[in-house]
């Protein structure tokens, strides 16, 4: 149904009803934040053998008879090394483990970039009159917060359900040599769900780039996290960029933040040869050493891609039923109007809302003050502004199923609400 259509008496009579859920809703007393994607309780619980796998000084020696209570082995342990080679398809000799945040990673990528340039630099971008960046929109808000407070540009493109537009992309990059990289998340993408086609994949290896330095920073941070247990089987990117002839165009980021412990697992990255070097240089001087008890204590339960994949089924069984609730409540609720579409994702952590007559940030106000907190409208855009107020981020993984639905609901109404007293869809 279109809302535009509705006679005005009969939209006038659909509003009052709303109005007054609304309400019922304010004084209801709910209290839910749905701001941030977090593990559930139920999953960080079942990661307790993690806890229990080193539990004895005898346990500390890694395979290759370290002691991983001691300095030593700055890059990571070689079984951690294996064990994201196999989630990231990198070679195991071009991953380097970090400590406990892949978004730790990336700054200090991108500092290195801005103090000393990376490979084929010619210079620092830091002394470079402009430095930009291919960001694929909505995205992440914590890499945009990154590239602004490097005084990086930022370019949106859209997504076209398998990735970015490529065709944008491609022309930006050769054109303008300043577009020193992109940032993106190829698997389940924060936050439209986008898993990355073969094609989509193999134009980012291949594209020429006018910068000599273009890197594209992949956000593997929901590699494995598959919803209806059906792998999202995509190439590997940094094979697919050596056999294009750009093998220091891959930056690979990972972590077990979503799989084990939030901000208490292992975290990787990957370079080309060269810039894996540079790294290296640098982080010699950061830390002598990360906690590789921590990364036996992984390697120990995570084993190999089977295993991680078995896992994360679990996993994704105990998210599946939240994703299904909003899903079915937005049907419910929205299903018979034109106002609004939400992403049904296979997999990753985010359900993408779109209002078609925009409002979000009106309707992320309404929802905050009948007591939903959601991710701040804009949020998945540079410096915090979506240009057609249309996008919300819903993070269902955290709250109960009944919150899920009441929370749905209450967006339903607030979306409903805000098109009817609105009544001017963004595009016909
Ligand atoms: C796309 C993406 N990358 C990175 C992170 C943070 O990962 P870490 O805890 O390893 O820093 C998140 C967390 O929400 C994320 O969504």
């Amino acid at each position: 149904m279109r809302i535009t259509e509705l006679s005005s008496e009969r939209r006038e009579e659909l509003l009052s009803g709303l109005r007054e859920k609304y309400e019922a809703f304010r004084s209801s007393g709910i209290s839910l934040d749905m701001s941030r994607g977090n593990p559930p309780k139920e999953q960080l619980s079942l990661n307790s053998d993690i806890l229990n796998a080193v539990t004895d000084p005898d346990d500390c020696i890694s395979e290759d008879g370290t002691d991983c209570r001691n300095y030593g082995v700055p890059f990571g342990l070689k079984e951690a090394r294996e064990l994201f080679s196999q989630l990231i398809q990198v070679p195991a000799d071009n991953i380097i483990i970090g400590g406990t945040s892949s978004l730790n990673l990336m700054y200090d990528t991108i500092s290195r970039a801005v103090t000393h340039g990376l490979a084929g630099s010619p210079r620092p971008w830091g002394k470079e009159k402009h430095v930009k960046f291919v960001c694929p929109v909505p995205g992440y808000d914590r890499h945009y917060k990154i590239l602004e407070h490097f005084g990086i540009e930022m370019i949106t493109v859209p997504f076209t359900g398998h990735g970015p537009d490529m065709d944008i992309v491609e022309k930006i990059v050769a054109d303008d040599a300043s577009v020193k990289g992109m940032i993106c998340v190829p698997v389940y993408s924060n936050y439209t769900g986008d898993v990355y086609s073969d094609e989509t994949v193999k134009r980012l290896a291949g594209m020429q780039a006018k910068a000599p330095d273009f890197v594209v920073m992949y956000d593997d941070a929901y590699v494995v996290h598959d919803l209806y247990g059906v792998p999202a089987e995509i190439p590997s990117f940094f094979d697919e960029c050596v056999r294009a002839g750009h093998p220091e165009r891959p930056v690979i980021f990972a972590s077990t933040s979503k799989m084990t412990f939030a901000g208490g697992g292992i975290c990787c990255v990957s370079f080309g040869d060269e810039n894996l070097e540079l790294a290296k240089k640098v982080m010699a001087m950061q830390f002598i050493t990360h906690d590789k008890i921590n990364q036996l204590r992984h390697v120990r339960v995570l084993r190999d891609l089977k295993t991680v994949r078995e896992r994360m089924d679990r996993f994704g069984s105990m998210l599946l039923p939240k994703f299904e609730a909003v899903e079915d409540t937005f049907e419910e609720f929205l299903g018979s109007y034109d106002i609004a579409e939400w992403s049904k994702p296979r997999g990753g952590y985010f359900i993408c809302f779109r209002l078609r007559y925009g409002g979000a940030k009106r309707v992320v106000a309404m929802c905050a003050d009948a007591g939903v907190k959601l991710t701040p409208a804009g949020a998945g855009f540079p410096y915090g502004v979506d240009p057609s107020d249309s996008y919300i981020r819903i993070a269902p993984t955290f709250p109960s199923v009944d919150d899920l639905k009441k929370a749905a609901e209450l967006l339903s109404i607030c979306s409903l609400i805000s098109a009817l007293e609105n009544n001017t869809p963004l595009e016909v």
